[in-house]
Parts: structure tokens; C-alpha cells; sequence
């Protein structure tokens, strides 16, 4: 009886201190992993972007492969676990995340939801050929774009 109300005890205070290690390193690891997908969304985007300008031969499968790496990557990045308010680039080391996000969380998520239409439109390009795609790009970046303007803090 004595050994199990130890043992439990014991479980318990393990339990705690893992606990508070997690609350304090949240917000790390949660800025790491969006830092960790927007790389990711950065490199399909490059891609998209290479082929566009010629500077990479046109593939419609490997287009259409980027497209869809960079849909799942917006889809986490921008999800909303993915941005609690005690990451912000003021908690943060090596947050870029501007405290301004949580005064506008609404518009913040609206410029998601315009990056993933933006993607979508993409998605779809990548099937109909290279012109498509250039067509399609404008929107894309600018969507990336419109949310680092003010959402983003510049690079220190
Ligand atoms: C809704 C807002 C939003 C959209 C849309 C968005 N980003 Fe970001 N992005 C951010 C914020 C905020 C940061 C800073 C995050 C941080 O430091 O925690 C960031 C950071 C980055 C970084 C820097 C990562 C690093 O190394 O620190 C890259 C690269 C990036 N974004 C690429 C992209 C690309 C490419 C797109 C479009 C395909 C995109 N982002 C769309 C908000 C956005």
C-alpha cells in the first residue's frame, strides 16, 4: 500500500515537471517548426518560381509536386496551433513573428486563407502548362508577400 501511494506520488511529480519544461519551451518549439515549413514553403515556391522564369525546364509532374509540398507546408504553418501569442518576436529569440499578428488575428488569418487560394490556384496551373503557371505566380508571391510586409518583422 505504502510502495503503490510512493510510486503514484512519484508519477505524479514526474508527470509536473515535464509539464512545466513543455509550457516554457512551447513557444520555441512552436516558432522553430514555422520557421522549419516556411523554409519548406520557400523552396517550393523556388522551384515554381525557376521553372517560370526558364530557368528550369518546365515538368508538369515535378510542378505539380511543389504545388502540393507547398499547400501542405501553408496548411500547417498557418494553422492555428501553430501561433500562440507568447511566441511573438518579443518572447521569442529569433522570433520574427510581429506582435501585431494578435491585434489583427482576424486579417492575419484572412492572408492565410489568401495564400491557400493563391496555392490552390497554382495546384491547378501546374496541369494546364507552363503559361498557366506563369500566370499564377503574381498572386502567389504576392500573397507571401502581403502577409511578411506587415506581419513579419525584418531579419535581424
Ligand atoms: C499569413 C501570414 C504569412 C503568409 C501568407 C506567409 N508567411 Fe512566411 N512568415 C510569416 C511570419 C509571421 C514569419 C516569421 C515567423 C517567425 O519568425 O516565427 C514568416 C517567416 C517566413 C520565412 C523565414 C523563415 C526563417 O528562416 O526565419 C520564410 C522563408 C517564409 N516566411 C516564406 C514564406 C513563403 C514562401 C510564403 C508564401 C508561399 C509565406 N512565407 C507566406 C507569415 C506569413
Amino acid at each position: 500500500m505504502k510502495t503503490t501511494a510512493k510510486r503514484i506520488s512519484f508519477v505524479l511529480a514526474a508527470t509536473l515537471a515535464a509539464g512545466s519544461a513543455f509550457a516554457a519551451s512551447h513557444a520555441m518549439e512552436q516558432q522553430e517548426a514555422r520557421e522549419a515549413l516556411m523554409k519548406e514553403m520557400g523552396k517550393n515556391l523556388g522551384t515554381l518560381g525557376k521553372m517560370a522564369k526558364g530557368e528550369i525546364d518546365f515538368d508538369g509532374a515535378a510542378a505539380s509536386a511543389a504545388a502540393t509540398a507547398l499547400h501542405e507546408a501553408a496548411e500547417k504553418a498557418l494553422a492555428d496551433d501553430m501561433w500562440s501569442e507568447d511566441s511573438d518576436s518579443m518572447s521569442v529569440d529569433g522570433s520574427r513573428a510581429m506582435p501585431e499578428i494578435w491585434d489583427n488575428y482576424a486579417d492575419f488569418q484572412e492572408k492565410g486563407a489568401t495564400l491557400i487560394a493563391a496555392i490552390e490556384s497554382a495546384q491547378a496551373a501546374t496541369g494546364e502548362g507552363l503559361q498557366a503557371v506563369q500566370a499564377s505566380m503574381g498572386d502567389l508571391g504576392g500573397a507571401c508577400g502581403g502577409c511578411h510586409k506587415v506581419y513579419r518583422a525584418p531579419e535581424e
